[in-house]
């Protein structure tokens, strides 16, 4: 069964954090997703929410603070007192682990309202580039469309999958405009008509975040590629799960 760490293996460890990824590859995880997004200082970081209150020590909001203020936080000491010593990610530090250890990586491209699509993608693509990492090794995600359109003009060799909580109706016209490479949905929502109509268009089709197989037993069934989840453990034949 093919799986990816969801935020790393943010079940055994902080969140979006290097030991989260550390702890995916231990356990052999092919795939991490991540979210990135830009500090004031225009540097891509690696943490889901806008602000930082739920995964780090301090207080505001990501964008209002620069790289060397956002590390001086804690991201890990929400978590188990052993993380303490974890900070918010580059997306440059996350993407040497990857290429060290030949990991794929599926980076969601994370908007909140009011940020610049155009720079987030530019100031990613700029690291990407600047690390040398295999092309092959990263899918770009993202719920916007937008940044997934200049995403496919600034790096278009680069895969793109869409990410939909509910697929729409026009689902295969923005994919096509897209050129994109896979879509992903939250398992809760998709059926098995779509999950067909996805496979017989040749689309790779991933769904986030279910955390139980029974969630998702039917799921594998209708076509369903990999499941993005934050327990790759349950999933695994060698271990039990939890
Ligand atoms: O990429 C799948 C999933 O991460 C999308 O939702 O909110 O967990 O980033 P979210
Ligand atoms: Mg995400």
């Amino acid at each position: 069964m093919q799986v990816m760490a969801h935020r790393g293996y943010s079940s055994q460890a902080p969140e979006n954090t290097l030991a989260a990824f550390k702890r995916a590859i231990a356990f052999g995880c092919q795939w991490i997703e991540l979210d990135v997004q830009l500090t004031a200082d225009h540097i891509p970081v690696v943490i889901h929410d806008q602000t930082l209150e739920r995964c780090t020590n301090g207080v505001g909001q990501i964008g209002e603070l620069t790289f060397s203020e956002l590390t001086q936080y804690s991201a890990g000491h929400w978590f188990d007192q052993a993380f303490r010593d974890e900070t918010v990610p580059s997306l440059e530090a996350t993407l040497q682990l990857a290429k060290q250890h030949q990991i794929n990586l599926n980076i969601e491209l994370k908007l909140y309202p009011g940020d610049d699509e155009t720079l987030l993608c530019q100031r990613v693509a700029a690291v990407i580039d600047a690390v040398g990492i295999a092309q092959e090794q990263l899918l770009f995600s993202s719920f916007s469309v937008t940044a997934l359109a200049v995403m496919q003009r600034v790096m278009p060799a680069i895969r793109r999958g869409v990410l939909w909580e509910t697929i729409p109706s026009d689902a295969f016209e923005i994919l096509e405009a897209l050129d994109a490479f896979s879509v992903h949905c939250d398992y809760r929502h998709l059926d098995e008509p779509q999950a067909t109509a996805m496979k017989q268009r040749g689309y790779a089709l991933y769904c986030y975040t279910p955390n139980h197989p029974l969630d998702v037993a039917e799921h594998w069934r209708w076509g369903v590629d990999m499941m993005i989840t934050d327990k790759p453990h349950c999933y695994s034949p060698q271990l039990t799960g939890d």
